[in-house]
């Protein structure tokens, strides 16, 4: 039987962490859909055109998703985010995940929206943009990346803007989602949202 969990929002919301732990506390397989936009934005800044990078994307190309982890090619990831052909090449990849026997959790930004509007339990986890960007910080800085907390926060208010505001599948939450705020939760505290939300469910 195939369970869908659709889980969007902004840059560093938690969506990430929610997710992974979502997945294992109900043994779903997870796919975190902004790997497949960062692999193409990083093939863009090595010279290739964005569509055909798409369409010849592959599982494996995902291996190494901590080269896919810095600020360059998140903004190429946003700005690859927003070309309507890139995003028509991405869907039947996703959308075969969703339906894999045992479950699955989707994270990015139009999961519930476009990619999986049938999805058994929707989640929109979003914080305020000081509050992501003070999260991104301390994760740059913990990787030993020098960054200023100014040029982060301006860094999250531009992708916001790009993701948000673009005409094909821009980020928003689907009427039926459940809203996670995690400005002021711990990371137990909003899984245990996203746990409880999906259990109600199921
Ligand atoms: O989740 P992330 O920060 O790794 O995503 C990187 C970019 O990819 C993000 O700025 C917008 C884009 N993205 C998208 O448009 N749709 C998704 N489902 C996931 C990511």
């Amino acid at each position: 039987m195939s369970f869908t969990v659709a889980i969007d929002g902004p840059a560093a919301s938690g969506k990430g962490t929610i997710s992974r732990a979502v997945a294992d506390h109900f043994g779903l397989g997870h796919l975190d859909t902004g790997l497949l936009y960062r692999a193409v934005g990083a093939r863009m800044l090595a010279g290739e055109v964005p569509e055909q990078a798409a369409q010849r994307l592959r599982p494996e190309d995902l291996g190494d998703p901590d080269a896919l982890r810095g600020p360059e090619v998140a903004q190429a990831a946003s700005r690859v985010a927003a070309i309507p052909e890139v995003r028509a090449a991405l869907v039947d990849f996703q959308r075969a995940f969703a339906r894999r026997a045992g479950g699955a959790v989707l994270d990015g930004r139009d999961i519930g929206t476009v990619i999986c509007p049938e999805a058994e339990a929707k989640l929109f986890v979003t914080a305020s943009a000081e509050v992501r960007a003070r999260r991104r910080h301390r994760e740059l800085l913990e990787r030993g990346l020098e960054a200023s907390y100014e040029v982060v926060l301006a860094d999250v208010r531009e992708r916001d803007a790009r993701d948000a505001g673009r005409s094909t599948a821009p980020m928003v939450a689907a009427p039926d989602a459940v809203l996670i705020d995690t400005s002021a939760l711990s990371i137990e505290e909003a899984v245990a949202a996203a746990v409880a939300a999906v259990e109600a469910r199921r």
